[in-house]
């Protein structure tokens, strides 16, 4: 059995945590992924708007958007007479950020809990969730991120 020198030691003890390292980021954006089960996009606005693609959106029937210096992630879907909702996951409660749910979103912290479309469906939260307003302009989707206010 051939002897390790220290040199060699360190040479691979490098590389093996160096890909312990990598399969640690790897796996921990996996598991990100996995427990959402949705991709986030991200984006910035400009002038008070957020402007996505319409063809993008329409690949998916729910876009999770992160803007930019804005302070919760927001839910972006069409609607049944075909226009765009978008709704910030933010509980009208306490201001906490909410969690996608298979049938709405919730809220972790106290409990409340809203429908697919932002509507109430349990308190202590008395408020539904916050719609911003959106229109389309050519082939872009625009959100007016401006006018949120918490
Ligand atoms: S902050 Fe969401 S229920 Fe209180």
């Amino acid at each position: 059995m051939k002897e390790m020198n220290r040199r060699d030691f360190l040479k691979c003890s490098g590389k093996a945590c160096g890909a312990l390292g990598l399969g640690l980021l790897l796996g921990s954006n996996l598991l990100q992924s996995c427990a959402s089960g949705l991709s986030v996009m991200r984006v910035s606005a400009e002038e008070g708007f957020v402007s996505l693609p319409l063809a993008q959106l329409d690949q998916s029937a729910y876009t999770m958007i992160r803007v930019k210096n804005f302070p919760f992630d927001i839910g972006v879907q069409k609607t049944t007479d075909g226009t765009y909702q978008a709704l910030v996951l933010m509980c009208p409660h306490a201001n906490q950020p909410l969690t996608k749910t298979g049938s709405g979103y919730m809220c972790t912290m106290h409990g409340s809990k809203f429908a697919k479309d932002g509507a109430l469906l349990k308190g202590p939260s008395a408020k539904p969730m916050t719609s911003l307003p959106v229109e389309t302009k050519g082939d872009q989707l625009l959100i007016r991120t401006a006018a949120f206010h918490s």
